[in-house]
Parts: C-alpha cells; structure tokens; sequence
C-alpha cells in the first residue's frame, strides 16, 4: 500500500463529493479536495486549486509533499496536470470523456513509466463501465469485429454543471453515424444517436475492433428528440449557452441510467448491459474503487485505459452493492 494522500480534484462536484466520501471511509484523514472556490475547499479541510494552471498546480502539489494521488473529477484544457502529477511520480484517475484529452495523457505513458506511477484513463460510466462491458462482449464473440455502446442518462438526473457543458459541447459532433433502436433493460426499446463519448475511439486501439460506435439517449424519449433535433443548430454558441441553461434546470425524467455492448463477429452475438442510479454517484464510485486498487499497488507504472487492467475486470460486480445490475442479454440490438 502507497502511502501519502489522495488529492481529490473538482472534490465538491457532482462527481467528485462521492469520490471524495468514499475513499475518506476507506483512508480516514488521507483525502484532500481541491476546487477554485477557496473558500469551500479551505472548509471542507481542502485546498485552491485551478486546472486551467498547471504551475499553481505544480506548486500545490509540491506544498502538499505527500500526494500519492490525484483524481481528476473535472476536465482540464490539456495534459498539463497530467504532466505535473506524472513527472513527480503521483498516481492519476481521470474521468475525463473527451477523446484529444485523453490521448494527451496517454502520449505520456513513458514519462509515467520511468517515474513508477500509474494513470488510469475511462473511468466512470461512459467511458468506464462501458469499456469493461465491451471488453466482455468482445471476449464472448472471440474479438468482435464491430461494437456498438449505448448509454442512456436520467434526464431527472442533477447532473453537475461540468457534465452538463461537456454534453451540450459535444452535441453538434459525430451526427454521420446513425441512430440505432436498442432494448434497454428497465427501458424497453429506445433510439440512440452517435456521441462522440472516449471509448469508441479507444476501443479500437485496446480491443483491436474495426469498428465501434457510442450513443446516447435519454430516459425521456421527447427530451431525446428535442436534443438531438438541436444537433445541427448546437453549432452555434448561442444555441449551446440557452441548451445548457435549459438542461440545468429540466429535470424531466428519472434518475436512472443504462448502458448496453453488444459485439459481433460474423453470425456470433453478445451482449451485456448495466443499469444502476444516479451515474454521477456511479462515476465517483468507479473512480474510489480504481483508486483505492492504485494506492493499493497491483496496477502496473504507466497510462492505461480501464479495459487494459485485469485487476478491474470485475468493477461491475463490485458495484452491486450499490444497486447496479449487470446481464449477459441474448440477441443483438434491433435496427
Ligand atoms: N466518465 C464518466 O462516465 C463521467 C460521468 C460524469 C461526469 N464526467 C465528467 O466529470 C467531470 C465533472 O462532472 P461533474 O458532474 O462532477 O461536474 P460538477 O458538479 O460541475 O463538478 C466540477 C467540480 O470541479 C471544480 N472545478 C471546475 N472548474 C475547475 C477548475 N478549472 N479547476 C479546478 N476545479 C474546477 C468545481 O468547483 P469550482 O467551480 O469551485 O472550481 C466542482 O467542484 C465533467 O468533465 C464530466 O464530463 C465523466
């Protein structure tokens, strides 16, 4: 067990609050957040910190001295932070979903391994818990030669103000994919459209399948209409800043998500799905329970995506303690 402290970064978030409380049951006294509000840090018994400045970054974790690990729990410009985390041989979780930000850290894989430490990359619910579904799906098939991931988010859901960017941002993307109609445990049949959620794009790298796509919808299908009617005009940073308002204040809908993998390989068919509530809270938990196995020390030094770790392999049954239902469906997804 690495001893020395766990800074919790965006700790007070949506994400980040659960993070934060589970690994202080876990190491009493040992956790840290950080946040721009100084004032909210300082009286939860944290720190400032700000990602969008990796020297006040270097300096805080220098100040600290001890710091085993970060955990990323907001998304920062650049691998910067990354960079300043690995360089002092300190282990990094991020939950970070954007595929350019991720494939920075991962251009750093040397610099981790040199200096022991290791970042872990996808993890929460999408990516996270859908790259662990397709790598089961993919194992069943024997290597799929296509994948198709669908996540479908409460609208009811408090997302943070974060999570809720990041969707709108990416809304206007990844609309040449089509939509898919999938069954979705708890749900009954839904249409997905293209999102260019990380794991589609590390999959293929990881995995080695041609083919994957990600989509998304929400458990309210007039919402998921409204939204993805408003892919072409989200272009606009207008359209983007009253959508983002909009989603803010909404909540209509349920708290519950789902994500299903269903693989292929010629006539063979897998499929597996999850469903659980609140996935921010599922997200934190993702991100405690590979942190607590990083500070445990049975992860190798460098970058890996979650998929790449047989340590995590069984993430999802861990998480049944808290309402999360894994099934291996038959037949593959209509459409
Ligand atoms: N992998 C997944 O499945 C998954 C799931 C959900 C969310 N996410 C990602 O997780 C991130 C957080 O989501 P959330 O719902 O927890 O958002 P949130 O509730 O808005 O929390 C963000 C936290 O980060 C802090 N923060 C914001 N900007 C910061 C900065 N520049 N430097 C330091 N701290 C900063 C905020 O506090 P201050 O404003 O006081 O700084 C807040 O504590 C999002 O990027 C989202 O895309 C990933």
């Amino acid at each position: 067990m690495k001893l020395g402290r766990v800074l919790v970064v965006g700790g007070y978030g949506a994400v980040g609050a659960t993070v934060a409380g589970s690994l202080g049951d876990w190491f009493p006294g040992r956790v840290v957040v950080a946040g721009r509000d100084e004032a909210k840090a300082l009286r939860l018994g944290g720190v400032r910190a700000d990602v969008t400045d990796p020297d006040g970054f270097r300096r805080t974790l220098d100040g600290l001295g001890d710091v085993a690990a970060v955990v990323m729990c907001v998304e920062p410009p650049d691998a910067g932070i990354a960079h300043a985390c690995l360089e002092r041989g300190v282990h990094l979780v991020d939950i970070g979903a954007t595929r350019r930000l991720l494939d920075g850290v991962g251009e750093l894989d040397g610099l981790a391994a040199a200096s022991g430490a290791s970042a872990v990359l996808s993890v929460g619910v999408a990516p996270g818990l859908t790259n662990l579904l397709a790598r089961r799906a993919d194992e069943a098939v024997g290597g799929a030669e296509r994948i198709d991931l669908t996540v479908l988010l409460g609208a009811g859901e408090r997302h943070g103000a974060d999570a809720v960017r990041w969707t709108v941002e990416h809304l206007a993307e990844s609309a040449a994919v089509r939509p898919l109609r999938v069954e979705l445990p708890g749900y009954g049949p839904r249409t997905a459209y293209a999102f260019p959620f990380s794991d589609q794009y590390t999959l293929p790298r990881t995995l080695g399948t041609a083919q994957v796509a990600t989509r998304l919808c929400l458990d309210s299908r007039a919402l998921t209409s409204t939204l993805f009617a408003l892919r072409r005009a989200a272009r606009r940073p207008a359209v983007r800043q009253a959508l983002t308002a909009v989603l803010r204040r909404v909540h209509a809908g349920g708290d519950g998500f789902a994500v299903r993998a269903d693989a292929r390989r010629g006539d063979r068919r897998a499929a597996y799905a999850l469903t659980g509530r609140a996935q921010s809270r599922v997200t934190g938990l993702v991100a405690a329970y590979v942190t607590r196995e990083l500070l445990a020390g049975s992860l190798p030094a460098g970058v890996r995506h979650i998929e790449q770790l047989p340590a995590l392999a069984r993430l999802p049954e861990e998480l049944a303690e808290h309402g999360v239902g894994l099934q291996r469906l038959d037949g593959p997804p209509e459409g």
